[in-house]
């Protein structure tokens, strides 16, 4: 059996909390064994609160997965977050992330709230950031995001490692906070937002492939490689507050570490010196990180 982890597959879920945090020197052990108590905590919070459709992931980053991993084989590819495109994309690579997330915000906060009196001391938090879905779906730069994304029988393929791997259930997680400058990005009509994007933004319906400029941003981020599709799971939802710091808090899961890498690679100018409009127009990218996420039986077998 290789169940992925609870966060990785449902699709539009309204909210989420994600915490980055590094482990305190000496304590990966307790680490180790609060994760294989964690789904039965979940599952207490779920039995509460069945109408939230809870779930629950814990990602471990490339400085200690090593230690947790019981074969070599297991999220090989891994590796420490670095910046990208000469510092537009910082890296703030922690230890662990914990990804919460459901159609209830509060049931979302109570599970939080006891997975990190579980970890206790053994964890220092790093960043908390709450996200949640607004109105049809759509950014605070009123553009939908999400219509790509695969859906139904598709996730499985994109999103999880399949059998027989020594990881099969396993997911790659990609976490980077993009802030947004709503007032640099209101000085463009809907037309020139739409031609960044890709897609127009009243009807969500895509350009046509002559409209879109180099920088334009699906075409940085739609790409194939022999003919197939290099495909992610976007969890993605807006994070932040009216008065301070808002943008989009960008979750990607996916079978193979690469698909993410290259569509940031092809965003930050590091595949053909074009970088995505988007960091022009309207976001900054004010974090990054990876980290493997390893099945529900992994999570509760974890070595160390
Ligand atoms: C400021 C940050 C970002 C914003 C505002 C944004 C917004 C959007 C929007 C509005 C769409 C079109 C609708 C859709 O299919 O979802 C889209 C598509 C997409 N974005 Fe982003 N995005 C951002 C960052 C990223 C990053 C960092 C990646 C990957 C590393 C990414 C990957 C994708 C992909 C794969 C698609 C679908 C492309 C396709 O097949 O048509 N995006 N994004």
């Amino acid at each position: 059996m290789s169940t992925p982890q609870s966060t990785v597959l449902p699709e539009n879920m309204s909210a989420c909390i994600v915490i980055e945090a590094d482990v305190t020197a000496g304590r990966l052990a307790d680490v180790a064994q609060t994760c294989r108590q964690l789904a039965a905590l979940l599952e207490r919070h779920r039995s509460r609160q069945p109408q939230a459709h809870l779930g629950l992931a814990v990602g471990f980053a490339a400085g200690i997965w090593p230690q947790l991993r019981r074969n070599d084989a297991e999220g090989a590819e891994i590796k420490p977050f670095r910046p990208l495109g000469n510092g537009l994309a910082p890296a703030t690579q922690h230890d662990i992330a914990i990804h919460i997330q459901s159609q209830s915000h509060g049931a979302n906060m109570l599970l939080a709230l006891d997975v990190l009196a579980a970890f206790g001391d053994a964890l220092q938090v790093a960043d908390e950031t709450h996200g949640c879905r607004l109105f049809e779906d759509r950014g605070y730069d009123g553009f939908v995001d999400g219509t790509e994304n695969p859906t139904d029988e598709q996730r499985p393929r994109y999103g999880v490692i399949a059998a027989p791997a020594a990881d099969a259930g396993g997911s790659y997680l990609m976490l980077q906070k993009y802030r947004h400058d709503l007032k640099r990005w209101a000085k463009l009509d809907d037309a020139a937002q739409s031609h960044i994007i890709g897609r127009n933004k009243a009807d969500d319906e895509e350009l046509p492939g002559e409209a879109r400029l180099p920088g334009t941003h699906l075409a940085r981020v739609d790409l194939k490689e022999n003919g197939e599709g290099l495909k992610i799971i976007r969890q993605s939802l807006p994070y932040g507050t009216a008065s301070g710091e808002h943008g989009l808090l960008f979750i990607a899961y996916c079978a193979r570490l690469h698909n993410i890498e290259q569509q940031l690679l092809s965003m930050f100018g590091e595949t053909d010196g074009h970088t995505d409009l988007l960091l022009e127009h309207l976001s900054t990218a004010v974090s990054g990180s990876y980290y493997f996420v390893p099945s529900e039986e992994r999570l509760a077998d974890l070595a160390g």
